[in-house]
C-alpha cells in the first residue's frame, strides 16, 4: 500500500488560487477508524465558501484567522483498504461514500474516518461520481424537506434555485412526495427542471417567483435568493420559507416567526446533525435512487489535479446539479 497521499490545501482564505496540491503521510486508522482510498470527491458551493471564509462569521466555527483544518474537501465516495481490528461495521474491499464534516479533507486519495462517522456502503448500482454527491444536495434537501418540514402529498412547493446541487434534488424530491413543483432557473434550464418533475418551470429573469399571485405552502429558497420578508406574501396560511444559507436576517426572522406563529422561516445545517442522522437520511437517498424516484445530476467532472479549476466553475454560480472530481 502506499505511504503518501495527495490531497488539497487550503492553508488561508481567499479564491481558488489558494487550494495548493500537497503531499502528506497516510496515517494508519486508529481505534474504530477505517482508512478509505477515495475514487471521488465533490467540489460544492459550500466547500468553495469554506475555502473563502464566508460568511465572515462563519469563521468562529472554521477559524477565525486561517482554517483550521488545512485540506479542502469534504464530500467523498471511494473503497476501504483499511480497517482498525475493533470495526465491525465494515471490512477491507467495502464501497464506501460519506462526508468527512468539520474535519474535511476529502479531496484527497486517502482519508481516515471514524467508522460510527457519516459513512454508509455504496451499492454497485450508484456509481462513485454520485456517491460522492449524496451528503452535499441530495442529503440537506432530503433533511428540509423530510426532517425541517415534511412535505405532504398535494402542497404546493416553490424552489428557488432548481438547477443547483440541492435544487435539482429537491425538485425530485418534491414530486416523489406528491406535491405540485415550481422551480426557478433560467431559461436554458427549464427542460432540466421539467425532466427532473417540476410541474412549472419560472424563469427568474423575466419574472418575479414571489409576484406571481401564488401562494405557496412552502418556499424553499436553496441558494438564499430571497427573504422571508419578500417571500411571506407568496406564502399559504401556515406557510414554511426554507432557507439553507443563514444570515443574521434570517436568524431575526426565525425568532421573530417562532414566537409569533402563523407563516415559519426555518433554517438547518443539515451537514452539523450527527452521524446517525446522516446515515439514516443517506439510507433513504438510496432507497429512493433504487426505486428510480432520485438521481444526482451530473453536471462536470474534473481530473484530481484540476480542482482549481473546479472551484472556478462552481464559483462562477451556474453548474447544473454536481461537480466532482476524479
Ligand atoms: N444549511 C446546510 O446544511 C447547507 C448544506 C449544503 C449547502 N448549503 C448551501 O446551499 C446553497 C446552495 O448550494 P447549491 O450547491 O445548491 O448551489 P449551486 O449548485 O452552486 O447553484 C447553482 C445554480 O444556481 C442557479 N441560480 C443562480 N442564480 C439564481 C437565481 N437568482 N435564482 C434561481 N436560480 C439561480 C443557477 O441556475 P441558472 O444557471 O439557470 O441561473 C445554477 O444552476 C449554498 O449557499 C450552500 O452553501 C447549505
Amino acid at each position: 500500500m502506499e505511504n503518501t497521499l495527495n490531497a488539497w490545501d487550503v492553508s488561508h482564505y481567499g479564491g481558488p488560487d489558494v487550494l495548493v496540491p500537497v503531499t502528506r503521510p497516510i496515517s494508519r486508522p486508529k481505534a474504530g477508524q477505517v482508512l478509505i482510498r477515495i475514487r471521488a470527491s465533490a467540489v460544492s458551493r459550500a466547500d468553495g465558501m469554506m475555502r473563502a471564509g464566508q460568511p465572515k462569521f462563519a469563521r468562529l466555527f472554521l477559524g477565525l484567522c486561517r482554517p483550521r483544518a488545512s485540506l479542502s474537501g469534504t464530500c467523498f465516495s471511494g473503497d476501504i483498504v483499511a480497517v482498525d481490528e475493533g470495526v465491525a461495521d465494515f471490512k477491507v474491499g467495502d464501497a464506501v461514500l460519506g462526508e468527512a464534516g468539520m474535519q474535511f479533507g476529502a479531496n484527497a486519495t486517502h482519508l481516515c474516518m471514524d467508522a460510527q462517522g457519516s459513512l454508509v456502503v455504496k451499492p454497485n448500482a450508484v456509481s462513485y461520481e454520485e456517491g460522492a454527491t449524496l451528503c452535499d444536495g441530495a442529503m440537506t434537501s432530503w433533511h428540509f424537506l423530510t426532517r425541517v418540514t415534511q412535505v405532504r402529498p398535494g402542497e404546493k412547493i416553490l424552489i428557488l434555485g432548481g438547477a443547483g446541487s440541492l435544487g435539482t434534488a429537491a425538485v425530485q424530491f418534491a414530486s416523489a412526495l406528491g406535491a405540485e413543483v415550481s422551480a426557478t432557473a433560467s431559461a436554458r434550464n427549464h427542460d432540466l427542471l421539467r425532466n427532473l418533475g417540476a410541474d412549472h418551470a419560472i424563469d427568474y429573469r423575466a419574472t418575479d417567483p414571489l409576484k406571481r399571485g401564488m401562494n405557496y405552502d412552502i418556499i424553499f429558497d436553496t441558494l438564499g435568493v430571497a427573504t422571508y420578508g419578500a417571500a411571506k406574501p407568496a406564502l399559504a396560511k401556515g406557510g414554511r420559507y426554507l432557507c439553507p444559507v443563514l444570515g443574521l436576517r434570517l436568524f431575526r426572522d426565525m425568532l421573530l416567526s417562532s414566537v409569533f406563529g402563523g407563516k415559519r422561516a426555518k433554517f438547518a445545517a443539515a451537514g452539523m446533525a450527527p452521524p446517525a442522522v446522516h446515515r439514516e437520511e443517506l439510507s433513504e437517498v438510496i432507497a429512493l435512487m433504487g426505486e428510480q424516484k432520485f438521481a444526482p445530476v451530473m453536471d462536470r467532472t474534473y481530473p484530481f489535479s484540476d480542482l482549481v479549476e473546479a472551484h472556478r466553475y462552481v464559483e462562477a454560480g451556474h453548474k447544473r446539479g454536481n461537480v466532482v472530481i476524479v
